[in-house]
């Protein structure tokens, strides 16, 4: 039998069905290093402010490097009957060093310890993720830049609406992605604070010095209140709702490919590496990895309402509920880390069609708006311009004549301010370069956006 760290004042031992309940070895496992790390620093801090002996402080942090490497190789196999992490390495402790590792404690609950843990664990991933979010962002500027001068169907309501530059609509996701990763950095300065001193919740006797230990950790900043620093799971909360937002983004991203690279669409070919075939259709081709983001952004979403579910209604301060919070965490980090990795690496293995593209955009109906506009710049009101253009694609239809190719006799039938010039409107290129407006799709201001964006990424 293990010995648990609170059971001293019971008189019978802990069920064990109880035990295996409540263990989250199997989960917190993962926390190893940075609940190490914390150690040190809370042993170095205490050994500093003359609370154990500097000697005492040697002995514990030689013990726990050791311990470190025995984890990582595999000799210590953490065992749930040790009840968590914190556990496992602090009983290991004492079978290394005797008696003073019962000193590591001194002035810290387990409950100041794994909020510093996760704390360690989430910068990390925030850092991670930001990384990885660079990473897409540089080969959609990439992208953008290669595909600036090709055509594609911008879309509304899943209908073809105007040609645009393929780079514009890269650019698009670029800019998701930018306001992603500023959300990162700006949950980062909330993360990056120590609550490690804090205790159980209410503080020490002992004159701990929780600058110093943050300082060791590498934290910005450290807690203002003891009672906050160990009960709020907040920037949890707002980190795993930031993973939740970067899926949303590329689940739609996601979608636009799987749709794209089907038959009836054609527009893209994602390259053999990244898709998948059918056991028992030949033929098939499958954009699962992009079928699979998609999938798991819903898996990101449930965490995040697990979250938020296991903190509404819980009393202060700390609560056993709040063990809850690890699994959620390390799902969403590693399903968004993975994610955006994986995302990153199949978009630059996709190609557009551009020929398709080009055909099928020159004498589409999507370059209606263009004749609205000619007859805005002939001084037609834009709501007259609208019903006679109307009117045209409705003919257009019925004829089965493109609109560039209908007769110039025809135009005037439904305006008499119509001359040549239309004609010249009538190109998804023209369309494309008469934008004006500020961010518009035109190739001018494509330009502009990819030097922009090589600016930002430096
Ligand atoms: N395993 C616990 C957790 O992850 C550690 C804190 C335990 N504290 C307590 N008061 N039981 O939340």
């Amino acid at each position: 039998k293990k010995e648990l760290l609170w059971a001293s004042r019971f008189n019978e031992p802990f069920d064990e069905g109880a035990l295996k309940f409540s263990s989250s070895v199997h989960v917190d496992g993962k926390l190893f290093r940075e609940d190490i790390q914390g150690s040190i620093a809370h042993a170095t801090m205490l050994g500093e402010e003359g609370i154990i002996t500097r000697e005492d402080a040697r002995q514990i942090t030689t013990g726990l490097n050791e311990i470190e490497k025995e984890i990582e190789s595999g000799t210590l196999v953490p065992q749930w009957e040790d009840e968590d992490i914190h556990t496992v390495i602090e009983n290991r402790l004492k079978e290394k060093i005797g008696a003073v590792a019962g000193k590591l404690h001194s002035g810290r609950s387990r409950n100041d310890q794994v909020a510093t843990d996760t704390r360690l664990y989430m910068r990390a991933k925030v850092n991670e993720l930001h990384t990885s979010l660079t990473g897409l962002m540089e080969t959609l500027v990439e992208r953008a830049d290669t595909y600036q001068s090709s055509i594609i169907f911008g879309y509304t309501h899943l209908q073809r609406a105007q040609p645009i530059s393929a780079g514009h609509y890269y650019l698009a996701y670029f800019n998701m992605f930018r306001r992603d990763r500023q959300r990162l950095s700006d949950l980062m300065q909330r993360v990056n604070i120590s609550p490690l001193g804090a205790a159980a919740f209410a503080g020490s006797t002992l004159p701990l010095n929780a600058e110093r230990s943050a300082e060791l950790l590498g934290f910005n900043s450290i807690f203002s209140n003891s009672i906050d620093a160990v009960s709020d799971r907040d920037i949890l909360i707002e980190f795993i709702s930031a993973c939740s937002i970067i899926m949303m983004h590329l689940s739609r991203f996601c979608e636009d490919i799987i749709l794209w690279s089907s038959y009836e669409f054609g527009y893209l070919e994602i390259s053999d590496a990244f898709s998948t075939g059918s056991s028992i259709m030949p033929q098939k081709k499958n954009a699962d990895i992009a079928e699979l983001i998609r999938g798991k952004t819903g898996r990101v979403y449930g965490d995040l309402m697990a979250m938020l579910t296991i903190m509404k209604g819980l009393p202060l301060s700390y609560n056993r509920d709040m063990q809850e919070d690890k699994q959620p965490l390390f799902d969403s980090a590693e399903t968004a880390i993975s994610s955006v990795t994986l995302f990153n690496r199949m978009l630059q293995h996709t190609r557009l069609k551009e020929d398709r593209l080009k055909e099928l955009t020159a004498k589409d109906l999507s370059l209606a708006t263009e004749i609205a506009e000619y007859l805005v710049k002939k001084d037609i009101p834009f709501r007259d311009a609208h019903r006679i253009t109307g009117r045209i694609v409705s003919w257009s239809i019925e004829h089965s004549t493109p609109l560039p190719d209908i007769p110039l006799d025809t135009y005037k039938g439904f305006s008499e301010v119509f001359d040549e010039g239309i004609y010249l409107a009538l190109t998804p290129e023209a369309s494309i370069n008469s934008k004006k407006s500020h961010g518009s799709c035109s190739f001018e201001s494509v330009e502009r956006q990819i030097e922009e964006a090589r600016e930002l990424l430096g």
